[in-house]
């Protein structure tokens, strides 16, 4: 008979399948196919395409393929039951998202199977993990519609929200799309991913059980095109996706311009770094969740394990062991640990990857090439020696291959974690807290977890920097994509006037021969001549010459940035710091309010009274800001226990700002002022036809401290700078006030590195225009989650 320490040792057990019964049973029901589901009803199963189990490559059901037509019925749906919906108190809306969870919750293992049998995904992992999570989420959010109008004051629902979710995590995607769209007040087009629509449509009875108002939720099947459909949809108010960076991107552009609210949560190639004075045996633990749970087809698995040299081979071969220790194969066995592939599409992307890699002269490690001869599998495997410019070091493989480099020193370790184009999560293993947090600030990452990995919670913001797209899921941060500004609607700007014309050099000067009176940009502290060699006239209401400024080109942006890019150690100034410099610049403005009323009378016509009232104004605002600039501080959010998880207000880096027409001198203020107090660099192109209030702000800046490069000014045709603003990479959001067309070219431009842009095409009340938004669309929010507790 075999001892019980060698069965521990071979941990040889034997098979424990999960019962598929009911769920096979509810697939019979439905072998006609499904339909989709609008305004509280099924609607008949139109063409079908087959739903496939990867894990036994068999067909299990059909779905409807959602026409352009079926998206027109269900955004109608949502469109109708939207007033009623959002007019419900916030207590009904409440109890309607608690209703959902307690039913989400009474079908836990249900759903748990289907989502298996549909994905792939380990049972264990369905029914310990995704399910829970989504039957928390809901009760997070029906706290959140309780308290929507209390705790968001100023704003209301968005409208109608167009959802589209990926085959990863089918069921808690849909609950972190559903819950805080309808927490908030709006109705949903749901289009789950086409490889697993049922937990969605298992969902849509849910809704009907639970009682929830008819069109409130709709879920349309479908493939990619149907997703197209619904981003196009005129009457779409927002879009949410969660997917790959490339369709991201796509829908970046076709919303372009139409002023429907987006955020996007895409790819990553997260890092997980493991310093010298790690504990290396959870760090493999961490290692098996970061990257095998499931199956690594995760948006923030730690795919790049960055190891410190002096424990590389140590680890890896503490990994080797753990990982002949891993169960591969059926996902409805409670004791297999890596399941199937989603589908042979997705399967036959990583083994080309793979191909790449071993075309490189990769090598892979496995501790058993075999996989079950049915269905779509992978084997984990770790790749060792892999350079940062490695195609495996690159690309998100979303399967079960772990990537390794080695570094010596924490500063090569955050370089290397932050050698990629995303920055979704990051995940930190070392004994000392010091070096932990440095690190976390210092990683570029919507997420960081310190001695642990894939960490969710309801009350937690989730989502990414730089190519890993904008905005956060979960939290209060979460429920920001789900309202807007309850403002008047107010007129929208006329197209930009004509080009400025541009005159040779400098004019001549009133004050005597050889004075150059004209205004220049100002890049890095320093007074520059535009590279064109050009300026413009800057005239006043009657047409006469108030002034001349510099005609600024793609160059000057450029050399902005670059400015800008170097001064970035000012978000690393301590707030107090940069309060006491804004202070200084509120005061030094205030000394010289005469001479700026004067500038804006000469060069808008103003009155003397409205002139002064705009100094007196920014003056204010300036003063309002560096008031904040110690003060919009983050919070901690009440997640897991034996967790604090800090959510830090960060910084973009580098902004861009293009002001508008109107109210030179208060707009300018009302927008750089707030970016900078955040701990941005800036380069701002103030108003065009009025830019003398901005270049005599140089001096401002001068004489207050502000270091040179944490705001740059280039003048001259604002929708052509704001353009090359839009498609430079080093620059990091971009808000624009302006006409239509340059709104949506910004827009447009902006998807290349997906920076965030906040874009506003009808007049803004600068007298009001102060606070929250200004603060929170200066900053994105950084998660950090650190564990206490031996
Ligand atoms: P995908 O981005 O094509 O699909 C995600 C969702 O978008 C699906 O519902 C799909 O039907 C929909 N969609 C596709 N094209 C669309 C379009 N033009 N307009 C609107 N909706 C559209 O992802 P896919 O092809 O399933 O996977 C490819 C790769 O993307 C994966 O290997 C992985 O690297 C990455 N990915 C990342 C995810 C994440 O969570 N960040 C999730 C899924 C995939």
């Amino acid at each position: 008979m075999a001892l019980i320490k060698d069965i521990l040792r071979t941990m040889d057990y034997g098979p424990s399948p999960e019962s598929s019964e009911h769920v096979e049973a509810w697939l019979e029901k439905h072998k006609g196919g499904f339909g989709h589901f609008i305004n509280g009803r099924f609607a008949k199963p139109g063409a079908l395409f087959d739903v496939f189990n990867p894990a036994a490559g068999e067909r299990i059901a059909g779905a409807t393929q959602g026409s352009a037509a079926d998206i027109d019925a269900a955004v109608a749906a949502a469109r109708k039951a939207f007033p009623k919906w959002a007019a419900l108190s916030a207590y009904e809306r409440a109890r309607h998202l608690y209703a959902l969870a307690r039913h989400v919750q009474k079908r836990e293992r249900f759903l748990s199977v289907l989502e298996t049998i549909d994905n792939g995904k380990p049972i264990r992992e369905s029914r310990d993990i995704d399910i829970p999570l989504v039957a928390r989420h809901f009760y997070h959010h029906a706290g959140w519609a309780s308290l929507i109008d209390g705790e968001f004051p100023g704003t209301r629902p968005v409208g109608v929200c167009g959802q589209i979710i990926p085959w990863n995590f089918p069921l808690l995607m849909l609950a972190w799309k559903i819950a805080p769209a309808l927490a908030a007040g709006n109705t949903v087009v749901l289009k789950p991913a086409e490889y697993t629509p049922l937990t969605a449509l298992a969902f849509a009875e849910i809704c009907v059980e639970a009682g929830l108002p008819p069109g409130v939720v709709n879920v349309v099947t479908g493939d990619g095109e149907t997703g197209a459909a619904l981003v196009e949809h005129e009457s779409v108010d927002k879009i949410a996706f969660t997917g790959s960076t490339e369709v991201g991107r796509a829908i970046r552009k076709r919303t372009a311009g139409t002023g429907k609210k987006l955020s996007l949560e895409l790819g990553g190639k997260s890092p997980f770094v493991v310093f010298e004075d790690a504990d290396l045996d959870s760090a493999v633990e961490g290692a098996v969740d970061a990257i095998w749970f499931n199956q690594g087809q995760v948006c923030c698995a730690g795919s790049r394990l960055l190891a410190a040299e002096g424990v590389a081979d140590a680890l890896y071969a503490k990994l080797r062991a753990r990982m002949a220790k891993l169960r591969i194969g059926d996902p409805l066995d409670k004791s297999t640990d890596v399941g199937a592939i989603v589908a042979p599409a997705q399967l036959e992307r990583i083994e080309r990857l793979m191909r790449d890699g071993a075309g490189e002269g990769l090598e892979f490690w496995r501790a058993d090439d075999r996989v079950p001869e049915r269905g779509c599998f992978y084997p984990p495997t770790l790749v060792t020696g892999v350079e940062p410019a490695s195609i495996l070091a690159r690309e998100e493989i979303f399967g079960p291959v772990l990537v390794a480099t080695t570094f010596r020193t924490p500063d090569e370790a955050v370089a290397l974690a932050n050698n990629t184009r995303y920055g979704l999560a990051a995940s930190v293993w070392t004994e000392n807290v010091n070096r932990a947090l440095e690190v976390a600030a210092r990683i570029k990452a919507g997420v960081v977890w310190i001695n642990s990995t894939n960490m969710f919670d309801a009350a937690s913001g989730f989502g990414g920097y730089r190519e890993s797209g904008f905005g956060r899921e979960g939290g209060r941060e979460g429920l920001f994509e789900y309202r807007v500004a309850d403002a008047p609607k107010r007129k929208p700007y006329p197209a930009k006037a004509a080009p400025l014309s541009a005159l040779p050099g400098a004019a001549p000067s009133a004050e005597g021969p050889g004075l150059d009176r004209t205004a220049k940009l100002y890049v890095g502290g320093k007074q520059a001549r535009p590279d064109s060699g050009y300026s413009y006239a800057v005239l006043d209401p009657g047409g006469r010459e108030a002034g001349l400024a510099g005609l600024g080109n793609r160059k000057d942006v450029r050399n902005a940035v670059e400015a800008a890019a170097k001064a970035l150690s000012w978000g690393a100034a301590t707030a107090h710091n940069r309060a006491q410099v804004l202070f200084y610049v509120a005061e030094n403005l205030s000394a010289r309010a005469e001479e700026f009323a004067k500038r804006l009378r000469a060069m808008t016509g103003v009155s003397a009274r409205a002139a002064e009232a705009e100094v007196d104004a920014s003056v204010r605002r300036a003063f309002f800001y560096a008031g904040f600039a110690d003060k919009f501080d983050g919070a901690v959010h009440a997640t897991r226990s034996r967790f604090v998880t800090l959510a830090m207000n960060e910084p973009w880096g580098v902004m861009g700002i293009v002001c508008p027409n109107e109210a030179p001198l208060l707009a300018f203020v009302s927008l750089v002022m707030p970016a900078i107090a955040m701990g941005n660099c800036v380069v701002a192109i103030p108003s065009a036809p009025h830019p003398l209030s901005a270049t005599d702000f140089y001096s401002v800046l001068d004489t207050s401290d502000v270091p040179g490069g944490v705001v740059n000014i280039v003048t001259g045709e604002s929708n052509a700078l704001a353009a090359t603003l839009a498609e430079h990479d080093g620059v990091d959001a971009l808000w624009y006030i302006g006409d239509a067309v340059g709104a949506a070219k910004v827009e447009a431009l902006s998807a290349g590195n997906l920076k965030a842009t906040w874009t506003a095409s009808s007049e803004v009340d600068w007298l009001r225009a102060e606070g929250g938004e200004f603060l929170r669309r200066a900053t994105q929010v950084k998660n950090i989650w650190t564990p206490y507790g031996e």
